[in-house]
């Protein structure tokens, strides 16, 4: 094995461990963090993925479930939807709160890496992430991988939506999200699922992450031709929209 495939496996392996550690407690932790906001920017998402009329989407790294579930709920089941995350225990909740919230709807989930999906290529005429973005790109040895998979899976024409936490571009606003994240969003994770690594990584890795316009490059090179960015809240997440 090489050096390389050592660090991709620890990468992968540390990121699904520090996932299959807090499903039951991630959805109270993030409505807690982000006093409730994370419903309101997810469903902001929805409606901009549904005005591009989409037949089939994918949510990488669906988690729990919440964005394909809202997907489900507000285009009336009309949508082919497929919830992809490497975390088996996330995904098992996932499948409960579709069967409770959308029984009827066409959603399926798939356990997989995103570095490696089992779709075919041009699959998918719409790709949307809620708050999974960072854990694909930011420090991620295979980061570039993720990114043409994505770009693989999605129809020439397709879009690719995301919200995701952000930098805000103020320096003092920026200096008191920071703040916030360090001394309360990591202690109430830690507090609540007593889990130190899983809310130091999240928190770190929400302090480092990338400013929009380094994720618009990151999206360009990976071979999508336009890149746009919405920031919500001041800039402390934004929505990220690419075209292929
Ligand atoms: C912060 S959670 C977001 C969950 C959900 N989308 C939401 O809006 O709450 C990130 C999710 O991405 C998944 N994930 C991270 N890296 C992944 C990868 N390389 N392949 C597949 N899933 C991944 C994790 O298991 C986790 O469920």
């Amino acid at each position: 094995m090489t050096d390389d495939k050592s660090l991709h496996n620890f990468h992968r392996d540390s990121l699904n461990r520090i996932f299959g550690a807090i499903p039951g407690h991630y959805d109270l932790v993030n409505r807690l963090f982000t006093w409730g906001m994370d419903k309101s920017w997810r469903r902001q998402l929805v409606s901009a993925i549904l005005k591009h009329h989409p037949k089939k989407i994918l949510d990488i790294g669906c988690g729990t479930g919440d964005l394909s579930t809202s997907i489900a709920l507000h285009s009336q089941g009309t949508i082919e939807i497929t919830g992809y995350d490497f975390s088996e225990p996330m995904l098992e909740i996932a499948t409960c709160n579709a069967q409770e919230l959308v029984p009827n709807a066409k959603l399926t989930f798939i356990q997989g890496e995103a570095a490696q999906m089992p779709f075919p290529d041009e699959a998918f005429d719409c790709i949307g992430i809620s708050f999974a973005l960072r854990n694909l790109i930011f420090e991620n040895p295979l980061a570039e991988r993720h990114l043409s998979e994505i770009r693989r899976v999605l129809k020439t024409g397709g879009h690719f939506l995301c919200v995701e936490s952000s930098q805000p571009r103020n320096r003092i606003i920026r200096a008191l999200s920071h703040f916030y994240i360090r001394s309360y969003v990591y202690w109430i994770g830690v507090l609540i699922s007593g889990d130190r690594d899983a809310y130091r990584y999240l928190a770190q890795s929400a302090i480092n992450f990338y400013t929009p316009e380094e994720v618009g490059k990151k999206f360009l090179a990976a071979g999508f031709r336009q890149f746009f960015y919405r920031p919500l809240f001041f800039g402390a997440a934004g929505i990220y929209q690419a075209l292929k």
